[in-house]
């Protein structure tokens, strides 16, 4: 694939439109993690016996049984390790993808739109991991981890896939993106009032700037893979749900240590992510706005959709994005 500019793509496209507006977006509506968070305020106190702690129904173990049934402090306890862990994943996310948006801008040619959107994207992500590590640090949790060796796994596949196989790299974008998306949008809708303020606000901030992101991830994919050969088009139409799956994995499942520590039965673990009917419902809910983008931009031929049923998170497709989840036809 070339990255060097076409006329259509510096001039008045469709494409370039929405890369102004969504650059313009970065700049009228944005967020400093040290002015726009009052992190000394008295009611974002951190107090061991806060029940605001305890894991909400829109995570999957959250609303397992076996977890409903613990102690309270026991509940409160993981509730505060498992919401740095997920800041702590975002965060080591945040910088994997920084990485490789710096990376890609590094070859756009003068004139192009992409290069302003990514380096406001970036620019935003940076803030984004100093928000959750500020966040890490007030819950706490000194143990917490995020993708441990996963992440160094990830950076070397980045580095090939930006320069070689792009399509695969926004997809791998979207597959951080939208889990950590969903989860944070569904907990924020149901926590209304019994959510802690510090990670109410925090994620607050993070869904409003990342719906920017998304929708970037998503006009990339859908002006760039139809212009793809038939070849790397279907490879990727293969690798689009299979990375979609793996990411789920490993960004919304909790890490073993998280297990360990709180010494949770395997049965637990397989039901709630993603073995009973319940979670899988969530893990199949969380894709139907990928599904419609690959609906639309030709990467859902028979065969990717057996993929995507065999991995579980087939299901209806999203009209528009964030359409509210449609029951399965
Ligand atoms: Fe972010
Ligand atoms: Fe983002």
């Amino acid at each position: 694939m070339t990255l060097s500019i076409s006329p259509e793509q510096s001039g008045d496209t469709e494409y370039a439109r929405t890369l102004r507006t969504l650059s313009e977006g970065a700049v009228n509506k944005h967020f400093d993690p040290y002015t726009d968070i009052d992190w000394d305020s008295p009611e974002f106190a951190i107090d061991p016996t806060d029940e605001r702690w305890i894991m909400p129904e829109a995570d999957p173990l959250g609303r397992h049984p076996w977890y409903k049934a613990q102690p309270i402090e026991r509940q409160i306890e993981m509730g505060m390790w498992r919401q740095a862990g997920i800041a702590k994943v975002g965060l080591d996310f945040e910088q994997l993808l920084i990485r490789g948006l710096l990376q890609y801008i590094v070859r756009l040619p003068n004139g192009d739109p992409e290069f302003r959107f990514i380096t406001h994207e970036a620019a935003e992500e940076c803030n984004h991991t100093l928000m959750f590590q500020e966040m890490i640090n007030r819950i706490g949790q000194q143990d917490v981890i995020g993708m441990g060796p996963i992440d160094r796994l990830l950076t070397m596949v980045i580095w090939p896939a930006v320069k070689y196989y792009p399509g695969f790299f926004f997809t791998m974008v979207l597959g951080g993106e939208e889990p950590i998306d969903h989860l944070q949008k569904s907990i924020l809708r149901a926590g209304e009032g019994r959510l802690h303020p510090m990670v109410e606000r925090v994620m607050q901030i993070h869904v409003a700037e990342e719906a920017r992101h998304i929708s970037f991830a998503h006009e990339w994919l859908q002006k760039n893979v139809p212009a793809m050969d038939l070849p790397n088009r279907f490879v990727l139409s293969l690798l689009f749900p299979a990375t979609m799956r793996v990411m789920l994995s490993m960004i919304a499942t909790p890490p073993k240590e998280f297990i360990e520590k709180f010494e949770i039965p395997d049965y637990v673990m397989r039901e709630a992510y993603w073995g009973n009917e319940d979670s899988r419902k969530t893990a199949r809910d969380i894709f139907a706005d990928v599904r419609g983008l690959c609906e639309k931009a030709g990467m859902m031929n028979p065969v990717a959709r057996q993929v995507w049923k065999l991995l579980g998170i087939d299901g209806p497709s999203s009209r528009y994005r964030s359409e509210p989840v449609r029951k399965a036809a």
